[in-house]
């Protein structure tokens, strides 16, 4: 059953021996930030240490060797999602890049009476940035239904979509596991003639991405739920948007001149995209560091990865759904699902099952998860959620189903 060997991969993440309450560590928040293995902490060191020196800026050798490097993990992040470099903005996490696109692309184009779609589904990181642009510009902000059983409501979507300029979506739901199908979101939207924003935070650590297959406008994602440094995002623009989009933050590197004119006001011109987007001084070290992150998990194989982690997810939903007095969320059919299981305990508030769980050395995320709709679309305050990646084992999923039976059972 095993696709990949763990063994060997736990080796590199030393944080996996710490104990944690007098327990050996079990870490599933994997979706909250996955632990990072030593290459890329010795790569991050290696550049602190003997490589630091800022980018696109003097022309000293080491600078330009930094910038070699940042631009090289440009040239890596296009490649691992099949997108050309110029149409990969870094930014400091997924959700800047939402922002990015509400702010660059929506201040300019939205007006009075305009729709913008979320899905209820929707992680805070896309709908908040386009409620406030929305807001701004008198458009309409509104979500799309989901089904009882966790998907996006197709019927709601197609009626709602009418009319609409742009829709965002999560690739995988960060509560509820959904793989949701991109084809017919985006058929949808094709039709309607809106573009489409994919939030992939919680599908590129998982699963190969081809933004040319998948066909989307915008694609958003964070090197820190994929084994690399904290500090990194990723926003794709499909790069002719590029000609409707206006300017985001301003500041250094972004310009091509700085001027003024005789009355004193600036005369300000940009560079070119995709660096027009990268204002001030980005994360370069990190940036510089990421493929090494996503080498990692090639060498792995992402289908590998998916495979393996669904494995995991599967054992503890499906010991988990056959409990009385716990409610599993999302799809009940395993291909529709990604690496995660979120459930309650009859009887216990998703904090006090986390707090069990942290007493036995596991440690899982309890709380909305930044899906305040969603949850509401539920009817529950919070959830308990355990999320899996390439380190965890088979005996793990098992322990902690286990340790939710004793707790049923009391
Ligand atoms: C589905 C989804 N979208 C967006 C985000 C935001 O990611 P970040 O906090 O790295 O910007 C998260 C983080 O949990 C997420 O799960």
């Amino acid at each position: 059953m095993c696709s990949l060997d763990v063994a060997y991969i736990r080796r590199d993440f030393p944080i996996l021996e710490r104990s944690l309450n007098g327990r050996k560590l079990i870490y599933l928040d994997n979706a909250a930030t996955t632990q990072k293995p030593v290459q890329v902490v010795e790569a991050l060191k290696e550049f602190y240490l003997m490589r630091n020196a800022n980018v696109h800026r003097g022309i000293h050798s080491l600078g330009n060797e930094a910038s070699k490097m940042y631009e090289e993990a440009r040239e890596k992040v296009a490649r691992f999602i099949n997108a050309e470099p110029e149409e990969i903005i870094f930014v400091r996490s997924a959700t800047e890049g939402v922002n990015l696109v509400a702010y660059a692309w929506g201040l300019y184009n939205l007006d009075r009476g305009d729709k913008v779609l979320y899905t209820l589904m929707d992680h805070h990181a896309t709908i908040v940035p386009f409620h406030i642009v929305t807001g701004f510009r008198g458009a309409e902000h509104i979500g799309v239904e989901i089904t009882d059983d966790g998907y996006i409501d197709m019927e709601d979507l197609a009626e709602k979509i009418r009319g609409a300029k742009i829709i965002t979506f999560p690739h995988v739901s960060n509560v509820l596991s959904t793989i949701n199908d991109v084809s017919s979101v985006v058929k949808l939207a094709r039709e309607a003639g809106a573009l489409v924003l994919l939030d992939a935070t919680q599908s590129a650590p998982h699963m190969k991405l081809d933004v040319k297959r998948l066909d989307i406008d915008f694609m958003v994602f964070s090197s820190h739920k994929m084994l690399g440094p904290t500090g990194v995002g990723v926003l794709y623009v499909r790069k002719d948007l590029y000609r409707e989009m206006g300017v985001f933050e301003g500041g250094g590197d972004m310009i091509r001149s700085v001027s003024y004119r005789d009355d004193y006001t600036p005369v300000v011109t940009y560079a070119d995209p995709p660096i027009k987007y990268e204002a001030g001084t980005p994360a370069f070290a990190e940036i510089a560091v990421f493929p090494v992150a996503l080498e990692y998990l090639e060498s792995i194989g992402m289908e590998n990865i998916h495979r393996y982690v669904n494995s995991l997810m599967w054992i503890l939903y499906t010991r988990l759904a056959e409990l009385d007095g716990v409610e599993v969320y999302g799809p009940s059919r395993r291909e529709d699902r990604a690496g995660l299981v979120s459930f309650n305990v009859e009887g216990f508030n998703a904090h006090e099952v986390a707090a069990y769980l942290d007493s036995h050395g596991v440690a899982i995320r309890s709380g909305h998860h930044c899906t305040g709709p969603l949850h509401k679309r539920l009817g529950i305050e919070a959830s308990a959620r355990a999320s899996f990646y390439i380190y965890n084992t088979y005996e793990e999923a098992e322990y902690v189903a286990s340790l939710i039976e004793e707790l049923v059972s009391g």
